[in-house]
């Protein structure tokens, strides 16, 4: 229902809570339509407001009675809450309401899942449980009963007593609502214990739907290797006697660091070899870790408001980031997070959704849950640590746990421990946090009696609402060469502060070759006009894994965009230096297949559309699927070489060792494939040895137009394990030829088990057809017919994933004028509705600005 235009929140008008909460206490009496909910709430007025108003946040709730102190309270409707008059000393509220999560199909709030009762309250789902002050500086202890004719009942903090049909929990340490949970029905438990450093003995237990048991083991190690990490690394223990994860099916995002009590994806919990293929294995560990980190970056110290979301989410990812690091191999984790970050947040920049780590006004919240805030949130502490040094960085880290535990931060506060830890100025630092987009740095070279001098300019594009933007702090590792491939200087961080600014090497015998922007040390497009050979002898010679993957990667970039633009050849400097490369045992197995990882045809739009052309989605795919063919042949004996080599005979193991040779194994597979009519492919999926292998065979097969028996035959082998049908829903559509795509997609839609209202399943088929570049794309525009009228049908049901999917629109301007056209006017379809949700709405129109 659309009132009044949805209101736009500000960071400028932050305004600290009037009454704070001293703690509370809640019953649940579960029913599908008719739960009730008992609320006594203690509040006492915040010493820090001279503002006395009375207001709490709820949504959809029938209220049965609502008491001050005891007496009946009058309440008075307010925008999104209500309002009454209280005392002006400390008081207890206590009501009852009504809530219905049967009916909750947006999976906010309480809700249920295959008759499971489970809660989602980040960023504001709690406003639909009960009357409270639903904001993250609100802060306090919970207690927690609940009762309901079911096996499990579940909620934070530590088990205070149970009996048949109730069971009470107690969280001690203050928290705001959105990370309240509550779980309930039939479930079992895989359990395991913890010891942490100071002797407290932990119950560990992943709750899953019975039958899911043999597939919890990977995520228990995940979860031990996690804490004990932290408390090795970042000192931090854990607090409370259990820690429980619960895997539920339906679900908005990936998982959430509920206290005590985190909630998964079951995607993102359940594994096994015949089912999960390494990048889940690899997902899961990280996504594990991710939200158990989140107990120190989050939940003892969290967000002041949710324009601070980074504070505890660009931490935190980046605290996953050196998890898996540790687990796995540094460079090869660098190199995916700097691809994720090229790929996606680049993107994301590109286009009209471009905003600032730290958004400074938003509509709905949910809506900048991104790969700004994110990931990009965790490059710019990554910046920072290199810039101060992995000493500092611990000492900081320290003063932060210290100063702010119990705390709900800022990334003010966050900036200042830095501060105070490095006696460094951190103002223009900060201008990461404010300036939306990615700066473009630009390099000249002067050489002259052995000196060689390097001389940068940056300059970020305008974004939304920010037309001019001041220089940032950028630290630019770099390292130099000798002509025959020795490293002279070794790496260095120069840390640019100017608009222009040059650093010179004195003492050269002679004119080295540089490798800059060594580590991906800044998200920064590195614009620098560099010679095939020059590439060529970095692949060859760089020391600096990411500079000699990204080597690799410019060359297939530029062979690709000439192919789309119908060149014939590549250049032989790129196909020798691969075939060099892949040969060359020496180097990781999982280093060498993200050489062969080929940019995908939409990282070649953006390139295109970021050197002033207009990508044609057909052209890019013909070109693409010509150069895989010309490696095919040219590279056959190395690719075959390393088809072998990545072979791994045995029991499945997931650890990175193996997953690296099955990577490349794997690459290796499909750039044959185009060559060899799909024999090996073919033979491998017949092979059946993991999903791994069997998900890549299908998918090489299905991208060169064969394999429709082998993907039928998987499909009735799967088709009662929800996780793996949604993998076919998405392999099928994303592999599917372009030209039938749209088709392909409007079958899959048909099919009995698309089960539209379960995210996974709507995404999987809907991320499949749009990662389709060409098929999604399709000139007439019936892709796009197809996503805007699924957009608009769950828009209703589930706006928050309906307004995510919606950001494939956000491309629009990047193509021709026809495409534009239907681009936008399916982006009007979804906006011009008299019940466009408040999240959609908000994206639409940030899209069609
Ligand atoms: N805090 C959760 C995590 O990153 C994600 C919550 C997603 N919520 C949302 N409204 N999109 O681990
Ligand atoms: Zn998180």
């Amino acid at each position: 229902m659309k009132d009044a235009a949805p209101r736009t929140i500000r960071l400028a008008d932050y305004a600290p809570p009037a009454w704070l909460v001293a703690d509370v206490a809640l019953t649940f009496r579960l029913d599908p339509q008719a739960t009730r909910v008992l609320s006594t709430i203690r509040f006492r007025p915040n010493p820090d407001s001279t503002d006395r108003t009375f207001f709490l946040h709820g949504e959809g709730l029938k209220t049965i009675s609502a008491t001050i102190d005891g007496r009946p309270a009058t309440l008075r409707e307010a925008e999104g809450g209500i309002t009454c008059d209280v005392p002006d000393a400390p008081f207890t509220w206590e009501a009852e309401v009504e809530i219905a999560p049967a009916e909750n199909t947006a999976l906010e709030g309480l809700y249920m899942s295959n008759g499971i009762y489970c809660t989602q309250c980040e960023a504001e789902g709690f406003r639909r449980i009960t009357w409270y002050p639903d904001r993250p500086d609100v802060m306090a202890p919970f207690r927690v009963r609940v009762e309901g004719d079911l096996p499990v009942l579940l909620s934070n903090g530590n088990p205070e007593a149970s009996g048949p049909g109730w069971a009470e929990w107690d969280d001690p340490w203050r928290k705001p609502a959105y990370l309240f949970a509550l779980v309930a029905g039939d479930l079992v438990a895989v359990r395991d214990r913890f010891t942490t450093l100071s002797g407290r003995e932990v119950d560990l237990g992943i709750w899953v739907r019975p039958g899911d048991q043999g597939r919890c083991a990977f995520a228990m190690e995940a979860l031990k290797a996690s804490m004990r990490w932290d408390e090795e690394v970042y000192g931090r223990e854990y607090d409370l006697g259990v820690f429980n994860i619960v895997a539920v099916d339906d679900f908005n995002a990936g998982a959430m660091e509920n206290k005590g009590l985190n909630v998964f994806n079951s995607a993102l919990v359940l594994a096994s070899p015949e089912t999960a293929t390494d990048g889940t294995y690899e997902r899961i560990e990280a996504v594990i870790a991710h939200e158990y980190f989140h107990n120190w970056t989050g939940n003892r110290i969290t967000c002041r408001d949710w324009f601070q979301l980074c504070l505890k989410e660009g931490l935190t990812v980046f605290r996953d980031q050196q998890f898996t690091s540790a687990m796995r191999s540094e460079a090869v984790k660098r190199i995916e997070d700097a691809q994720t970050i090229r790929r996606h947040q680049f993107k994301e920049d590109q286009g009209p959704l471009a905003h600032p780590v730290r958004p400074e006004s938003f509509v709905e919240i949910n809506n900048f849950y991104t790969i700004t805030v994110y990931e990009k949130g965790a490059e710019v502490i990554g910046m920072l640590r290199r810039l101060v040094g992995a000493a500092a960085y611990k000492r900081a880290l320290d003063l932060y746990f210290d100063r702010h535990d119990g705390d709900a931060a800022t990334i003010e506060d966050w900036l200042q421990v830095f501060e105070d830890a490095t006696g460094r100025d951190l103002s223009q630092f900060k201008r990461w946090y404010s300036q939306a987009g990615t700066p473009r740095l630009s390099v000249e070279e002067a050489w002259e009696d052995g000196t060689y001098t390097l001389i940068f300019t940056q300059e970020t594009p305008p974004t939304p609402g920010q037309p001019d933007k001041a220089p940032q702090v950028l630290p630019i590792a770099v390292g130099l060469l000798n002509p025959n491939g020795d490293e002279v200087v070794p790496t260095k961080v120069l840390e640019m502060t100017e608009a222009r600014q040059s650093f010179a090497f004195e003492g050269l015998s002679a004119r080295p070759i540089p490798s800059i922007l060594r580590d991906f040390s800044a998200p920064v497009v590195l614009q620098r006009e560099v010679p095939s050979a020059e590439r060529a002898f970095l692949l060859a010679h760089d020391t600096d894994p990411f500079n000699r993957w990204d080597a690799a990667q410019a060359l297939a970039r530029a062979a690709l965009m000439d192919a789309a633009g119908g060149a014939g050849d590549p250049a032989p400097d790129w196909i020798e230096g691969l075939g060099r490369a892949l040969a060359d045992t020496g180097l990781d197995p999982a280093f060498r297949a993200l050489l062969l990882d080929l940019p995908g045809d939409e990282d070649i739009a953006i390139a295109l559309a970021e050197r002033g052309d207009v990508p044609d989605p057909d052209a890019i795919h013909s070109g693409r699927a010509r150069i895989r063919r010309i490696l095919a042949e040219r590279l056959s004996p190395q690719l075959e070489a390393a088809y072998h080599e990545g072979a791994t005979p045995g029991p499945y193991d997931p650890s990175a060792g193996p997953a690296g040779q099955r990577a490349l194994r794997n690459r290796a597979l499909w750039i044959l494939t185009a060559a060899d009519g799909g024999a090996r492919a073919r033979a491998q999926v017949a092979a059946d040895e993991n999903m791994t292998n069997v998900l890549a065979g299908l998918s090489a097969l299905l991208s060169i137009g064969a394999g429709e028996a082998e993907a039928a035959a998987f499909h009735d082998r799967w088709k009662d394990e929800r996780l793996v049908l949604d993998s076919w829903f998405a392999l099928v559509a994303g592999q599917a030829p372009p030209e039938s795509a749209v088709e392909t997609a409007r079958s899959l839609a048909d099919h009995p088990a698309f089960a539209w209202k379960t995210p996974n399943r709507f995404r999987a088929l809907m991320r499949g057809l749009a990662g389709n570049h060409a098929g999604f794309h399709r000139a007439d525009g019936a892709g796009y017919d197809f996503l805007a009228d699924w957009i608009v049908r769950l828009d209703p049901v589930n706006p928050s994933v309906a307004a995510r999917t919606s950001t494939v629109f956000s491309s629009w301007k990047r193509y021709d004028a026809g495409r534009q056209e239907r681009m936008r006017a399916a982006l009007h379809r979804m906006l011009d509705r008299d019940d466009v949700s408040r999240d959609l709405g908000e994206m639409a129109q940030r899209m069609l600005e």
